[in-house]
């Protein structure tokens, strides 16, 4: 009997143990990071240390394309079918708008207060604000910049272009001994990335998307020298090559650290790529940096671009999200994912580290650049404005209508959306 009912005990406290067991195991959360894919991969690092931090916290990393149009697109369908597995999203700046407006992203003013915003980059805290509120925290911004061969420039004679007119000379120089390499280099797929590349065409000549009362006008004389600049380079001059028109920015990299050109237009996360033998890089060591060119010296331009860590409004782990979220943006976690993917940080005491600086150099001379990169139309229209403008440009970089016609185009099928929704 005795026996009996200490084994009855026993078996009772094995029982209780197996359940606080499960208990334990049960309270780990498991929260996805939905994020495009980079190709320096420096995110999992971060979320490694995460891990060790928060042991309780698991993080499941889903990954979409690296193309921002796809990746916008598809979280669109989710979300508009309330899909409840996105917990952390990486939102490209010029979606903010668009998703704080449908309801899709959780207010973060509470995260904001325990992390130091005067530390940010006012920019990409403007991106992330919509009616005041904040919705994302920036994560790394980007700004379109010049990539040049330094070897090929100095055996040349030749000085970095300040102006379009010299990039041009440039190419045509080289070209003439070196026919086979390619000379400039852009993004010229008809996706987001081409919209990059003409809004830093169109600025660079002094032109814009809104005229000086506010309103949208595109049918310009310096938007359409700067298209068919564009045009003549790729559909005469052969400064830039016909197979642009299918690059996004990894196409575009590989033939530029495969030593097959002169010049490129990308990001900032290409240095660190494009220097580092263990990419495969065949320019190691030879790779220039610079402002993109303008019609004159000094009137070159930046896209601002960038990627920033909102919650789903969905998530049904807002609080580990957001424990995630910070981690991303503490001071150490936002220098060792800045050395290690090469992107430019949001924290601007970041810009004046020395291990920062040893790695980036360019940091320093060029942050003037980055800070005056321009946003491209700031409206929850913007995905919308941005299809007609891809479709129009595309099909003036083709060849089958002519600069004039695509901006005519785009004005009017911008000014009809506008009529339909407001600004
Ligand atoms: C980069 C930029 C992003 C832009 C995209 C276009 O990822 O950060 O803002 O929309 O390129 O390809």
């Amino acid at each position: 009997m005795n026996m009996k009912f200490y084994i009855g005990i026993l078996i009772l406290i094995l029982h209780c143990l197996f359940l606080t067991g499960c208990a334990e195991k049960d309270e780990t959360v498991i929260i996805t990071f939905n994020v495009g894919r980079d190709p320096t991969g420096a995110h999992y690092t971060i979320i490694r240390q995460f891990q060790e931090n928060y042991p309780r916290i698991r993080v499941q990393v889903v990954e979409s394309p690296q193309d921002a149009s796809l990746q916008h697109d598809l979280y669109v369908t989710r979300f508009a079918g309330k899909d409840r597995s996105i917990d952390v999203i990486g939102l490209d700046v010029i979606w903010i708008a668009e998703f704080a407006r449908a309801g899709w992203l959780r207010p973060l003013n509470n995260l904001a207060e325990e992390l130091p915003m005067e530390d940010f980059l006012p920019g990409p805290i403007e991106a992330c604000t919509y009616r005041d509120i904040l919705y994302a925290i920036p994560w790394f911004t980007d700004a379109g910049l010049l990539y040049y061969r330094t070897d090929l420039l100095e055996e040349y004679g030749f000085e970095e272009p300040q102006t379009w007119d010299e990039l041009q000379e440039i190419v045509i120089t080289i070209r003439n001994d070196s026919p086979h390499l390619s000379g400039f280099l852009i993004q010229g797929e008809q996706y987001e990335g081409l919209i990059c590349n003409i809004m830093e065409f169109i600025w660079s000549h002094g032109g814009d998307v809104w005229d000086e009362t506010g309103e949208w006008r595109l049918t310009t004389p310096e938007a359409e020298t700067a298209l068919q600049r564009l045009i003549d380079y790729i559909r005469i001059q052969d400064i830039t090559p016909r197979g642009v028109l299918t690059y996004q920015e990894e196409e575009s990299r590989h033939i530029f650290q495969d030593g097959r050109a002169i010049f490129l237009r990308n990001w900032p996360y290409v240095w660190e790529l494009a220097n580092n033998p263990a990419t495969g890089s065949n320019v190691v060591g030879n790779v220039g940096i610079a402002p993109l060119p303008g019609k004159e010296p000094g009137l070159h331009a930046a896209t601002l671009g960038g990627w920033n860590l909102g919650i789903s409004a969905y998530s049904e782990h807002p609080e580990e999200s957001r424990k995630l979220i910070r981690f991303f943006m503490e001071y150490e976690q936002m220098k060792q994912f800045s050395i290690e993917g090469g992107r430019l940080p949001t924290r601007i005491s970041l810009y004046r580290d020395p291990e920062i600086l040893k790695r980036s150099p360019y940091f320093e001379d060029l942050y003037e650049v980055f800070i005056n990169a321009r946003p491209r139309p700031v409206t929850p229209h913007y995905s919308q404005i941005s299809d007609i403008m891809q479709v129009n440009i595309h099909r003036a970089l083709l060849g089958r209508i002519s600069a004039r016609e695509a901006l005519e185009r785009i004005d009017a099928e911008v000014l009809a959306l506008f009529d339909r929704y407001g600004k």
